[in-house]
């Protein structure tokens, strides 16, 4: 297999189920973006053939890092794009953001079984990620909690039967907060998730529950179902990740404890399965699961991803790349918590309606959204919170 953004939360979960099943699987290319030291070391470990990494700056330190193992180094993002097109059975998508759309794109129109855990590709070009998957004859496997387990739900064979479909979210680490007290929240506070360990952005998205609403495009693309039919369901215990509802009033549910090795194993042994660390539930101990419906006065993100998918063509794609801009702006502490779904929603208005017919019209109304955005993280008002950290 490959992995696509093998240094970060998702590639170091995946890496570390390789490595507790050395027997099962080979590892054909690992990215990484600029972290040279733990993509040469996870190559070695795995016994890559080849490591690409993104910013070309980091390329020296790699190259000296796999001196003399045999394994190829290269940079830039054709060297991305090259470790997609390498011959790899199972590709993990596990790149942030739209930077992934290339990479991803390369393994799904080669036919490769693509493990899914970058939802900003489905986000920002979901239409014409999915035409392509079934034209070439390629497999995508959800690897998002909630989607994972909706498919582990999902009775293919009789899509017919299920009448609708239920996201959870934790509600992040402010479910409880009213909103004014939200203007002041650090990048610090906004990524301690309660319930999971991830990456900084997917963390501030699950503070502002925008990650809900790039959820509900992921799922309306992944499982063809329309808006309507996608429920989401505030549960803080993070114990049921996703439900199916069947006709006959069946409701099938998924639970495991919060790790995100589960799903991805799901993935890597499909249709099989493989032992992971995760822990047990221990259902008499937790005792009490809970749940309740999102509150969109307080966390408006799901309303506004929501109004983006309805209104189709480019908007989820600005939807996107300005809640990428807002949240690096967030992490930077140049804009505040509350100005990053703002930001979103202004830019989403300030730019006209057109309809996504191509790969340009994805990357013109990325570029158009990201400088848009950006100019409405500098004019900001409010003040910034003051404790600020390299949290990329
Ligand atoms: N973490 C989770 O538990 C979780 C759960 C569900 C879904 N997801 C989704 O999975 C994806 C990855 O999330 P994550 O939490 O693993 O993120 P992360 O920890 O920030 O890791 C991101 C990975 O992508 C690489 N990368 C970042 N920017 C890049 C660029 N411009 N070009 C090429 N590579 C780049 C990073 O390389 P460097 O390390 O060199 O920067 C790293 O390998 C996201 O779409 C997220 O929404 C994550």
């Amino acid at each position: 297999m490959t992995i696509l953004g093998s240094t970060g939360s998702i590639g170091q979960s995946t890496a570390d189920l390789l490595l507790r099943n050395p027997d099962g699987f080979e590892v054909e290319a690992l990215t990484a973006y600029r972290n040279p030291q733990r993509l040469a070391e996870q190559a070695r470990a795995l016994r890559a053939r080849f490591a690409a990494i993104a910013d070309s700056d980091h390329y020296p330190a790699l190259k000296e890092a796999l001196a003399g193992t045999g394994i190829e180094a290269a940079c830039g993002t054709e060297a991305l794009i090259e470790a997609a097109l390498r011959p790899a059975e199972l590709v993990m998508a596990g790149i942030v953001g739209a930077a992934g759309l290339a990479p991803t794109l390369a393994a799904i129109r080669r036919g490769a079984i693509v493990a899914f855990a970058n939802k900003e590709v489905l986000v920002c070009a979901g239409g014409l990620v999915m035409q392509e998957v079934t034209r070439c004859g390629a497999t995508l496997l959800p690897v998002d909690s909630e989607h994972n387990a909706i498919w582990q739900c999902f009775d293919l064979d009789r899509a017919d039967t299920i009448e609708r479909i239920i996201l959870t979210a934790s509600g992040g680490p402010f479910r409880e907060r009213a909103f004014e007290e939200m203007r002041a929240v650090t990048p610090q506070q906004a990524v301690a998730h309660p319930n999971w360990s991830m990456g900084a952005k997917i963390s501030v998205d699950s503070a502002t529950m925008m990650n809900k609403g790039l959820e509900l495009i992921e799922a309306h693309h992944l499982f063809r179902l329309p808006p309507e039919r996608v429920d989401i369901v505030v549960h803080p215990q993070s114990i049921v990740h996703g439900a199916v509802v069947y006709r006959d009033g069946s409701v099938l549910a998924q639970l495991g404890s919060p790790d995100m090795r589960t799903p991805i194993a799901y993935a890597l042994a499909w249709p099989g399965r493989i032992e992971t660390p995760a822990k047990r539930l221990d259902l008499a101990a937790i005792g009490r699961l809970t749940f309740e419906p999102p509150d969109e006065h307080r966390f408006p993100a799901l309303r506004v991803a929501r109004e983006a998918l309805i209104r189709g063509g480019g908007c989820p794609t600005v939807l996107n790349a300005a809640n990428e801009t807002a949240v690096h702006a967030f992490l930077e502490g140049r804009i505040g918590f509350l100005d990053i779904v703002d930001t979103v929603e202004r830019t989403l208005g300030a730019i006209p309606e057109g309809e996504l017919e191509s790969l340009d019209d994805v990357y013109n109304f990325d570029r158009t959204a990201r400088e848009i955005a950006a100019r409405f993280s500098t004019l900001r008002n409010s003040k910034p919170p003051t404790a600020t950290a390299d949290l990329s």
